[in-house]
């Protein structure tokens, strides 16, 4: 990404923010060299994952609104969800991406979909690994996405889940569609 790109997304989210990002890249790119994987667009899905991550409410909505992105009762609910499909939008309007897999992976990063590409994986496992995550569990999934990365991603969606259960939180449909894409899709495994 050029420079003044760099400096924009760094002013747009922050700096703590940009340097989870760069996290997110390196690690990224860990495991496209497991599983070989051109690390061409995983740089770019990696590093602008979170550029809609905006901390301001008031100002997030504003941009949802003017990119016509119309909130679910989820995203409603729970304005967290907000900032994967905004994300995409402003990649591909601010950011000038073109590739759909690349705006595909930033779409999905907080929720997984069914028939996730192989892009959607690493970047989303990548975001639940990376070095400064440390809740519990968390090294289990580390292991295992080196290793088994569908096992690492079910194993992750299911740790999420139940987190969201255990609050009372709502559970996005594309995470529970992801989860049983994975079961079906494993199941000729060993
Ligand atoms: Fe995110
Ligand atoms: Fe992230």
């Amino acid at each position: 990404m050029d420079k003044s790109l760099e400096n924009k997304l760094i002013k747009s989210i922050g700096e703590k923010r940009y340097n989870h990002s760069i996290r997110v890249m390196e690690t990224a790119i860990e495991l496209a060299h497991t599983y070989n994987i051109d690390i061409e667009k995983i740089k770019t899905a990696a590093i602008l994952h979170d550029c809609a991550k905006i901390i301001d409410e008031t100002y997030l909505l504003k941009r949802a609104s003017d990119f016509d992105i119309i909130l679910d009762a989820c995203m409603e609910y729970n304005h967290e969800l907000i900032h994967g499909p905004l994300g995409a939008k402003i990649a591909k309007e601010e950011y000038g991406i073109k590739d759909s897999e690349i705006l595909d992976a930033i779409y999905y990063h907080t929720t997984g979909r069914e028939k996730m590409s192989i892009l959607d994986k690493i970047i989303y496992m990548a975001d639940y690994i990376e070095p400064y995550r440390n809740f519990p569990g968390v090294e289990e999934v580390r292991r295992l996405a080196f290793d088994n990365l569908n096992k690492a991603l079910l194993l992750a969606m299911e740790k999420t889940i139940i987190f969201l259960i255990e609050r009372n939180k709502v559970i996005y449909p594309d995470t529970i569609r992801a989860r049983n894409y994975l079961i079906i899709e494993s199941r000729f495994d060993k």
